[in-house]
């Protein structure tokens, strides 16, 4: 079904629910970047990533938060490496989910595409 949105593809809401879960527990375990979330609320991060990922996705438009590049300007020495190591992250999500890899793809070329922002470039 070409017409549908890449969030109706990946499955809607309790899809996208499940994967951030998954992704931040992933993301925590990992010592290349868990410091970046100390003292973070995670269950209102992950609200915010969750509505932020809805939105790009074609999905509902309620995400208030930051931009992304007011959002991440206070995290001192983010670098290109701890990107790379979310991006892994997120693609290792979804296809832990069963998402096929051209889902996989279009995912994470949305993700790079927020690279500069991110990292205040
Ligand atoms: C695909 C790239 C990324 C996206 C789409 C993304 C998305 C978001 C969003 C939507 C927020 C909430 C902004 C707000 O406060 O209103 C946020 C906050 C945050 N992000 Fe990211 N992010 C990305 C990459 C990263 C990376 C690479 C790191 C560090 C390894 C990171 C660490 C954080 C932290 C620690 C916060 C919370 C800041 C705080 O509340 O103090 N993010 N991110």
């Amino acid at each position: 079904m070409p017409d549908q949105t890449l969030y109706e593809q990946l499955g809607g809401k309790k899809a996208i629910d499940a994967a951030v879960d998954l992704f931040y527990e992933r993301i925590l375990a990992d010592d290349r970047i868990r410091h970046f979330f100390t003292g973070v609320d995670m269950p209102r991060q992950k609200g915010k990533q969750r509505a932020f990922l809805a939105m790009v996705f074609g999905g509902p438009v309620d995400y208030s938060g930051k931009d992304l590049r007011d959002g991440h300007a206070h995290l001192a020495g983010l670098n290109d490496t701890h990107f790379d190591a979310v991006l892994e992250h997120l693609g290792g999500t979804l296809r832990a989910l069963g998402v096929k890899g051209e889902l996989v793809d279009q995912v994470l070329s949305i993700a790079e595409s927020t690279r500069s922002d991110v990292l205040q470039r």
